[in-house]
């Protein structure tokens, strides 16, 4: 079989690059001044950033190093519980530790897919009157949606494809990859 030049060969996988490194950390970079720009002209001065474990860990690294907005972080862990396909079904895993009454809340995501995860947390966190709820997401599979939910900030839109690398797994691994790249099961 041809090997294509931007092709990684694993175990039982091949995957195909979509975004390298140095795209995504352009990206990310470019993301943290608009979410910066958008939080000065509405003269909020601190958020409390929430991070998607477990997907989010990388890209929020790297976010919050770009980031002048003062913030306090925090990490959720949900699972919606199904088989290969989101059911809207969300389980915390972990919640917060902070109070979350009238602050102003950034969630952190991988990526958003269907939206129903995203969905149930927003959901959630409005019952414990959050004072405002924004979403930045690295990746969104917006054709992908099935309920009415759009992440306030997004690094890249992609296609209905399953990616891997920078935080996203395919069954807990490739989650170190410092890119992103399609994922082809052998
Ligand atoms: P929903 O459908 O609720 O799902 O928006 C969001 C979650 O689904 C996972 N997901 C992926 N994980 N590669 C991954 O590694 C993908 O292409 C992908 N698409 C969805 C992810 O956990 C996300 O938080
Ligand atoms: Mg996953």
């Amino acid at each position: 079989m041809m090997m294509e030049l931007n092709d990684y060969q694993y175990e039982n996988a091949t995957a195909t690059l979509m975004f390298s490194h140095e795209e995504i950390q352009e990206r990310v970079e470019t993301l943290a001044h608009e979410i910066d720009a958008y939080y000065e002209a509405q003269g909020i001065e601190e958020i409390v950033l929430i991070g998607v474990l477990k997907g989010a860990f990388v890209f929020l690294a790297d976010l919050v190093r770009h980031l002048k907005t003062n913030v306090v972080m925090d990490f959720i862990q949900v699972q919606s519980y199904e088989g290969t396909e989101s059911t809207g079904n969300v389980q915390f895993l972990q919640d917060v530790r902070c109070d979350v009454k009238g602050k102003n809340l950034l969630f952190v995501e991988d990526i958003v897919d269907t939206g129903y995860t995203l969905q149930e947390v927003r959901t959630n966190f409005q019952h414990r009157g959050a004072g405002d709820f924004k979403l930045v997401a690295m990746f969104d599979k917006a054709e992908r949606r099935l309920v009415d939910l759009q992440a306030d900030f997004v690094g890249f839109e992609i296609p209905d494809k399953f990616v891997i690398g920078y935080g996203l797994d395919f069954d807990e691994k490739y989650r170190q990859l410092p890119f992103v790249a399609e994922l082809k099961l052998k």
